[in-house]
């Protein structure tokens, strides 16, 4: 990669924290949209970046997609470490992904890795006014919403804002609004600009906006370089702290500090 000769690996880390006042950025070599190595690397570098914060006893949420997936299957915990007090729960309602990518297939296979508990959100990650306001009232989801909603951790991914309407299969006067208000990124169900600012955000169960301006350890992952605009645009969101990405992503960032 032609950044390499220009940046070393750690430059482009500690530019990156330093610019943004992280606690921790990593990068992985490569570009993981080309290689599925990369993709295992960042995952796995994801994996042991949580596993550096995680507290036998914390409940920790996570967001769906495929980068979430990588991660999850690397979990390991340490052998001297035992994570039963622990709980891992889905950020937010997610029934619109394939399963695989679900946040709720996420949270229970990297709870079962560490052997740590875990709850689900069975609901649609999209929801109409009336059927939030309903849901918002049947005690079992009010209950877990609450438990989602007081995580110390949040571990999420990153994606860039046209290719998740697309997954998302959203209607075409949504995806026009989302466009024509200069979306770039999108992560927890919310779309940002270039500047950082959410434009748009969908209706849905778990964690809102105030809960992750207020947690304690916000890790972001996310790798490619076509995903370097969608990144740097949750950093200027401000709310991260530990950024794991791979250097095709790291290397379009630095470009553009
Ligand atoms: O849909 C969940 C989610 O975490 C989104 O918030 C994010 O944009 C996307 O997945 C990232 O997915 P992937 O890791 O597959 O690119």
């Amino acid at each position: 990669p032609v950044a390499k000769s220009l940046f070393g690996l750690d430059d482009l880390e500690e530019k990156i924290r330093s610019t943004y006042g992280l606690k921790k950025v990593v990068v992985v070599p490569g570009d993981c949209e080309a290689s599925p190595f990369t993709k295992r690397e960042l995952g796995r570098a994801g994996a042991r970046a949580l596993l550096s914060v995680l507290r036998t006893d914390d409940t920790v949420a996570v967001t769906g997609g495929s980068t979430l997936s990588e991660l999850a299957e690397q979990m390991t915990a340490p052998m001297s470490l035992s994570y039963r007090d622990a709980l891992i729960v889905p950020a937010r309602g997610g029934l619109g992904e394939s399963v695989e990518f679900q946040a709720n297939t996420i949270a229970s296979t990297m709870a079962k890795r560490i052997g740590a508990h875990y709850r689900l959100l069975h609901v649609p990650d999209l929801l109409s006014e009336d059927a939030y306001q309903s849901l918002a009232h049947e005690p079992n989801i009010s209950e877990i919403v609450q438990i989602i909603r007081r995580s110390r951790i949040i571990v999420h991914g990153i994606g860039d804002a046209l290719e998740m309407t697309r997954r998302r299969r959203l209607d075409d006067e949504t995806v026009s609004k989302i466009k024509s208000a200069g979306a770039v990124a999108e992560s927890f169900g919310h779309y940002f600009n270039e500047q950082g600012k959410v434009v748009h955000s969908m209706l849905t169960m778990g964690l809102r906006l105030e809960d992750i301006i207020r947690t304690e350890i916000v890790i972001g992952i996310a790798g490619g370089k076509r995903k370097a605009k969608a990144i740097h645009a949750v950093l200027r969101f401000g709310q991260e702290n530990i950024l794991v990405i791979d250097e095709a992503a790291a290397s379009e960032i630095v470009r553009e500090i």
